[in-house]
């Protein structure tokens, strides 16, 4: 395993590229699901300098016996612990199946605040290979509209390799 992350680039394409390999490197031969994620988040967050970067996972909750994301690995503030199905950007990438990007977070209805200061925020889901949703990978920014097509693009091949370490 790699023993640090060095991100060289100027554009966010550039940085991306940088950092997938060493992401891959990072998680080959480990096989524990929550290690590798945990350390994924964390490549993610230091290397492109995001405010908040986490997962939540897709979890029966014994109380009633719903489906319900709950927080896993995350870089950044404390955040919400349990979301439900179609609530927030998380709980709607997670109906819709599709990553959805948030240039205005104020403008998204039912955008769940964790901190008044994330600003914009794009969320991933990553499908087992039935096509159920496994959990959403949620990256946010202290600025507004600070994610794009390019982000889409490489958080999805990240949310690929996440796939793998499931
Ligand atoms: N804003 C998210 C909640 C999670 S936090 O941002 C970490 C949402 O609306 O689903």
């Amino acid at each position: 395993m790699a023993e640090s992350i060095s991100v060289s680039g100027i554009t966010k394409e550039e940085k991306y590229l940088s950092l997938l390999p060493q992401i891959k490197a990072l998680v080959e031969g480990e096989r524990d699901t929550i290690a590798n994620i945990a350390n994924i988040v964390a490549a993610l967050k230091f290397a492109m300098g995001h405010f908040w970067v986490g997962v939540y996972f897709v979890k029966n909750n014994p109380d009633n016996n719903k489906q319900e994301l709950v927080l896993g690995p995350f870089q950044g503030p404390v955040a919400c612990t349990r979301i439900g199905f179609g609530k927030g950007v998380c709980g709607k990438a997670w109906e819709i199946k599709s990553t959805i990007v948030v240039d205005d977070v104020e403008l998204f209805p039912g955008h769940i605040a964790c901190s008044s200061l994330s600003k914009s925020e794009i969320v991933v889901p990553v499908l087992n290979r039935n096509g159920d949703v496994m959990l959403v990978l949620d990256v946010d920014s202290e600025k507004t509209g600070n994610f794009n097509e390019t982000d889409k693009l490489y958080l999805e091949e990240i949310a690929a390799i996440i796939q793998k370490c499931l």
